[in-house]
């Protein structure tokens, strides 16, 4: 059985902290801003690079360990193909300007997606990037691009097949989850969603499981300490049974912790 870094949100009960060890954002709303402001929709997009600086900056401030990023989705494809390849390029631009910083800031940078469809040089720049920040420990930020929740669980299922070639016995929920993308952190405490719509839209749907969700109006590039302070005090209100009742996490759950995994 593979034997993971991390709890489990199903299969045992993770820790609880006040600060959420790991955020996961969908960055959504840049062309609403920028439409607002009559101007065209990638004007947004380059207004949301600026928003990206400032949460990050925040969430070392305030002691999150991993940040994820919904950066451009498996179905993003769809859109107009000069607003597609203004993403790239914003995308390449600014991971060749930001890296040395991200370095010298202790930040581990990380992508998870389908990069085959993605120009070489852009593989490039960020599987070096990877490499120079990989020793890092500050701060895990995961910048997801041509990621899609159903893509990393059949990656992770193909994968699974093609290193037990024939194997009789059923794979495990830790099996797979060893092998999606970003098997290298713990599941999202907090989900943010920005720009209003109500949904996930194929981002993380294995790790989501018992992630704490928060949507608000705000535009992306709007998203300011403020913001992201309220998705915090937010996140600090819940309740996170994990499946137990209150009255279970009220006497202290060490007893019940033990028993609450399923073997
Ligand atoms: C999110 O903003 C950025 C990406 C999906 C790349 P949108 O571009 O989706 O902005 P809206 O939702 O149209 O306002
Ligand atoms: C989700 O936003 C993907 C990213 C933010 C990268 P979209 O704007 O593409 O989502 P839908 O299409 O409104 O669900
Ligand atoms: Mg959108």
């Amino acid at each position: 059985m593979a034997d993971l870094p991390f709890t489990s949100s199903t299969r045992s009960i993770p820790e609880v902290s006040a600060v959420p060890r790991h955020i996961a954002i969908i960055m959504d709303g840049n062309g609403r801003w920028a439409r607002k402001r009559l101007m065209p929709r990638v004007a947004g997009h380059s207004r949301g690079v600026e928003a990206v600086r400032g949460v990050i900056r925040a969430c070392m401030e305030r002691g999150v360990s991993y940040l994820t990023l919904f950066a451009f989705s498996s179905e993003n494809w769809r859109r107009p193909a000069d607003e597609v390849s203004f993403l790239m390029q914003l995308f390449m631009k600014s991971l060749q300007k930001e890296v040395d910083r991200l370095h010298q800031n202790g930040i581990r940078f990380r992508v998870i997606g389908d990069l085959s469809r993605f120009e070489p040089r852009l593989v490039e720049l960020i599987r070096n990037a990877e490499a120079l920040t990989a020793g890092n420990e500050r701060l895990t930020l995961t910048v997801a691009a041509n990621y899609g929740g159903r893509w990393d669980i059949m990656q992770a299922v193909n994968r699974l097949v093609r290193k037990h070639p024939g194997q009789a016995e059923a794979f495990s929920e830790d099996d797979l989850a060893a092998e999606l993308a970003m098997s290298y952190a713990p599941e999202p405490d907090l989900f943010i969603r920005t720009g209003g719509e109500q949904r996930i839209s194929n981002f993380l749907l294995w790790q989501l499981a018992y992630a704490e969700l928060h949507f608000t109006d705000t535009l992306w590039p709007d998203f300011d300490d403020a913001a992201l302070d309220a998705a915090i005090a937010s996140y600090r209100k819940r309740e996170r049974r994990f499946g137990r009742t209150s009255e279970q996490l009220q006497q202290g759950g060490s007893a019940v912790d033990k028993a609450g995994g399923h073997a």
